[in-house]
């Protein structure tokens, strides 16, 4: 018995793209929809997949629409539309262009899929899970963003690649924004439970924080052509299947705050449990104080930016 009837990708790019490749090879739903505005790309795509069904094996059934109307009696949506960014724009340069797609689409779910749970990944992240949320109406456990695992998984991958260990055997947190304010959490990463710090001198430990900050801005420079998808896609199809299945797994993601953190109705990056009604509950970890000030100056970056966004019109 697949775990729901219904996933819903709302983008076919290259991200929504290969997160319908992944869910659909996870075998997770009776039906998985992308919707895209560009006739013929989510078709294609999802056919594309489709067609990979008697090889792999999965029997959840692909579809491409280019109709909001799909997303009736969706249980998950995954919200990945939105530009990218190109060489030299901060992800915040793409506020107001993905505010105004994602409006039309936050609308939407209200009205066709409101028992859905919503996962945004586009771009400024903390601030447009924000912003479908308040446009939406939906419950804030309902709707949260991912960022958190991507930049962990980076985070772990460099650590790993360091020590020449296996990456999964790295665990970690990623805290903050996505942005250039994150705060990776060295105080909190471990290698089978070693502590890191102690593993490696304090300049290796920098270069890898430094490095994970400008990771996605690392495969940007590299691609010249659009930004990551393989492992933000990946971290979305973790999500996902966190949720489905009600793993209750304690994963970073953008959640709502509500006082945890000193913060207050904002949405950012934390680690959370995630179940089947969304994020369970927001986890405070202890951090030092200058991850604490760090944190600080992350949740200052997107209140800047929610200043943006709190001039934009809310409805259609
Ligand atoms: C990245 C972009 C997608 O981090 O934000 O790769």
């Amino acid at each position: 018995m697949p775990a729901a009837k219904k996933i819903v990708v709302l983008g076919a790019g290259n991200v929504g793209g290969t997160l319908a490749q992944r869910l659909a090879e996870m075998d997770l739903a009776e039906e998985l929809v992308l919707i895209d505005i560009v006739e013929g790309l989510p078709q294609g795509k999802a056919l594309d997949i489709q067609e990979s069904a008697p090889i792999l094996g999965f029997a959840t059934r692909v579809t491409g629409s280019t109709s909001l109307d799909a997303l009736a009696g969706a249980d998950i949506v995954v919200e990945t539309a939105g530009l990218a960014r190109k060489p030299g724009m901060s992800r915040s340069d793409l506020l107001e262009k993905n505010a105004a797609i994602l409006k039309g689409h936050a609308l939407a779910v209200a009205q066709r899929s409101p028992s859905a749970i919503v996962i945004v990944v586009t771009n400024p992240v903390d601030v447009m899970t924000y912003w479908f949320r308040e446009v939406s109406g939906l419950k804030p456990e309902r709707v949260f963003g991912e960022s958190g695992t991507l930049d962990t998984a980076r985070f772990r991958t460099f650590v790993a690649m360091e020590l020449g260990v296996a990456p999964r055997d790295v665990t970690g947190f990623v805290l903050g924004t996505h942005g250039d304010t994150m705060v990776p959490l060295l105080s909190l990463t471990s290698v089978a439970g070693v502590p890191l710090i102690g593993l490696l001198p304090p300049e290796r430990l920098q270069a890898i924080v430094d490095r994970t900050k400008k990771g996605g801005g690392e495969i940007v420079e590299l691609l010249k052509m659009g930004s990551a998808y393989y492992a933000p896609s990946a971290a979305q199809a973790e999500l996902v299947r966190a949720v489905l299945l009600n793993e209750h797994r304690l994963l970073p993601v953008t959640a709502h705050l509500q006082g945890e953190y000193g913060q207050k109705g904002i949405y950012i990056g934390v680690p959370v449990v995630l179940g089947r009604g969304g994020v369970e509950r927001v986890m405070v970890v202890g951090t030092t104080p200058a991850e604490r000030a760090q944190f600080e100056a992350s949740a200052m970056a997107v209140k800047a930016d929610l200043e943006i966004l709190a001039k934009l019109p809310r409805t259609a």
